[in-house]
């Protein structure tokens, strides 16, 4: 048994998917001892201060904490854009860097985290153009660092049931599909309006991804051209951002799969969200279907407070995303395939560590490279190499749709 102590775990980015997801699974991941220390690191200190004061989190997780970088005493007005780097620096070799920050900023930071010689994890999309996707993937490939994409719905266990059937041939062959992801119009109102806006990205990007990735993971089919036309609206800052997007993605066998997403789900709707997936299959003269209702999952609450999504009391609430229970220890666990799939990515990177554990530097790294070899071919776990396809569509995508929706073929 490897006595050296649990890996020590910075979170670059304090907003929404920290607050909702990331936070509460590395807190419980540090109390099962998968983890050691947590350090979050925002632009200032306001969502840190956020994080700290939540009291969800201090019934969840009785006294466990994090480091707040900047501290929770400096100036409420300063900005701190580039105190990540020291962050990451502080942090011992081969910890982990959890990048959870707008889109446009992730390669930065993640290639920070690889220069310091730490395992990654980032929220999707990993990066905005295909040629950033292989670099990453070629520095952690040759300094033996794993990089996970945090593509969560695979991890869904209707996903992984038809990722299975796909490939023993139960459905037949993906000919026709439909997605839809549509977020809460309160978006509009929240720290999207800084960076959402039309030049940097689009709801296509921001959650069309998704379902382009999960429609490749089921099928192992590749995209081979891409049309997104969108609507462009004004945020209450005056900034204009694309609230609406749809888009076409063909497949290397003639597949189409239509996309449709926007932040416009009316905040006073039952589900947090919309979101479905149906595809079509043929197959020996006969036709294969898989519908999934990805937002109601069969469960209504009605509280007696505005405790629900946006301030509502009825709820369709999902069962299967992310939820506290009761747990057989103080205070509630996280659960649902946004904890399942955190805690596989850092399971990978713990795995190295064991695995390395004793062994000379030399033969360590090429155990680190067997296993991120191992877990690219795999693919269950998407990766810089493994899923870069989902670059090459973001970047024909955002070609499109800054051209009003022109057919834009990928070229790798
Ligand atoms: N919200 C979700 O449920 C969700 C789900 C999956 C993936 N994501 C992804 O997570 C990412 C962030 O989304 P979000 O919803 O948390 O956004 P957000 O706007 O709520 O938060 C962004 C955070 O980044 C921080 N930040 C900005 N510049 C920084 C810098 N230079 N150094 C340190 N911190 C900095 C800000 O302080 C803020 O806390 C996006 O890539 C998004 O696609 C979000």
């Amino acid at each position: 048994m490897s006595t050296q102590p649990p890996m020590e775990v910075a979170a670059v980015g304090g907003g929404m998917f920290t607050y909702d997801i990331l936070l509460p699974s590395l807190y419980h991941m540090q109390r099962i001892g998968a983890i050691g220390g947590i350090r979050v690191c925002a632009i200032n200190n306001k969502p840190l201060r956020e994080l700290k004061e939540a009291p969800h989190f201090a019934e969840a997780f009785p006294g466990q904490t994090f480091e707040a970088h900047p501290p929770l005493d400096a100036p409420a007005d300063a900005l701190y854009p580039d105190l990540y780097k020291e962050v990451l620096a502080s942090l011992p070799p081969y910890s982990a860097v959890a990048v959870a920050l707008p889109d446009q900023l992730h390669y930065h930071v993640v290639m920070e985290a690889l220069k310091n010689n730490h395992h990654v994890m980032c929220v999707k999309p990993l990066v905005h153009t295909h040629k950033m996707a292989l670099e990453i993937a070629g520095i952690a490939r040759e300094k033996g660092l794993f990089v996970g994409v945090e593509y969560h719905k695979r991890f869904d266990t209707r996903s992984l049931m038809a990722r299975r059937h796909y490939g023993q041939g139960h459905f037949g062959e993906f000919v026709m599909g439909e997605a839809k992801m549509i977020e809460p119009y309160y978006y509009r109102h929240s720290n999207f309006q800084n960076w959402f806006t039309c030049d940097q990205t689009d709801p296509f990007v921001y959650v069309g991804c998704h379902y382009v990735d999960l429609v490749c993971f089921i099928t192992g089919l590749k995209p081979v051209s891409v049309s997104v036309r969108g609507v462009k609206r004004r945020f209450p800052n005056g900034k204009e951002g694309y609230m609406w997007a749809n888009g076409r993605v063909v497949f290397e066998n003639g597949a189409i799969l239509s996309v449709t997403d926007g932040l416009g789900y009316p905040d006073e709707g039952a589900g947090s969200n919309e979101q479905c997936l149906n595809m079509y299959f043929e197959g020996d003269d006969k036709g294969g279907h898989l519908k999934h209702d990805d937002q109601f999952r069969g469960v209504c609450h009605s509280y007696l407070e505005g405790i629900g999504c946006a301030g509502s009391h009825f709820n369709f609430v999902s069962p299967d995303f992310f939820q506290f229970v009761p747990w057989e220890g103080a205070g509630h666990k996280p659960v649902g395939y946004g904890y399942t799939s955190i805690s596989g990515i850092f399971g990978v990177m713990n795995r190295m560590r064991a695995e390395t554990a004793g062994m000379s530097e030399s033969a360590a790294l090429e155990r680190r490279r067997a296993i991120i070899d191992e877990v690219d071919a795999q693919g269950l776990f998407a990766t810089p190499l493994n899923s870069n396809y989902n670059e090459l569509v973001l970047e024909a995508a955002r070609e499109s749709i800054l051209n009003d929706g022109i057919n834009v073929d990928i070229r790798a």
